[in-house]
């Protein structure tokens, strides 16, 4: 086994940000230098995240209340699971990238829920496994909502553009309330897919060179 603990770096952003697309640039950058790399997201493939994603979609009806605690139990599944839990992957030496953390409870549902509540419901998570860095790729949701209108067949739960306004008002008072304690880098997602790739790796390169 590896002495040296992976990296773990989170990604966030409104829906349809680009996320995905720079997740994966970076963990091609990451295994072009033999460091091994695991792409994750949340919610999780576990059962949690399977329950959550039928609510997202319409399948199943759930209270918003409910549903963020849900979103809290499936991150803690995620890192502490015996079969391929994040925090025993860190701890083998593997960088994991997710997509989604705990800034997107925070910031998602504390548009309908008590921000300290939320912030409590994850305490136990963070605590287990902080990330060495958090990147929030800032899109309008005009521009964001446009782009998903062409590449998607169906609509999930918070994909409108009054939550997904309150909710990209969200993170960025986040970002200004958590600045002394989360390492947190606001990426501008309007620029070209490269452009954003590059600077990601300027922020963050550090944690995969010596
Ligand atoms: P995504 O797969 O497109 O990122 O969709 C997940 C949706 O779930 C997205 O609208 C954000 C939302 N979400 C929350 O509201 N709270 C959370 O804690 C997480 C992880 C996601």
């Amino acid at each position: 086994m590896s002495s040296k603990k992976g990296s773990f770096i989170v990604f966030e952003g409104i829906d349809g940000s680009g996320k995905t697309t720079q997740i994966n640039l970076l963990k091609q950058k990451i295994e072009s230098l033999g460091i091994k790399c695991l792409d994750t997201r949340e919610p999780s493939d576990g059962p949690i995240g399977v329950l959550i994603r039928q609510c997202l979609t319409g399948r199943m009806q759930m209270d918003e209340a409910a549903l963020a605690a849900l979103f809290a139990a499936d991150r803690l599944d995620h890192i502490n699971n015996n079969t391929n839990g994040l925090k025993s992957k860190i701890d083998e030496g593997i960088s994991v990238i997710s997509d989604r953390f705990i800034l997107s409870n925070y910031a998602y549902q504390s548009v309908k829920a008590p921000l300290e509540w939320v912030m409590q419901l994850n305490s136990q998570a963070l605590n287990t496994l902080r990330p060495d860095c958090h990147i929030f790729i800032d899109v309008a949701p005009e521009t964001t909502l446009d782009r998903m209108a062409n590449g998607r067949f169906q609509t999930e739960l918070f994909e409108n553009k009054t939550r997904l306004t309150q909710v990209r008002e969200k993170y960025l008072e986040l970002i200004e309330k958590l600045k002394q304690t989360e390492n947190i880098i606001i990426i501008d997602g309007n620029s070209s897919i490269n452009e954003i790739a590059e600077e990601i790796w300027q922020k963050v390169s550090y944690l995969f060179t010596d």
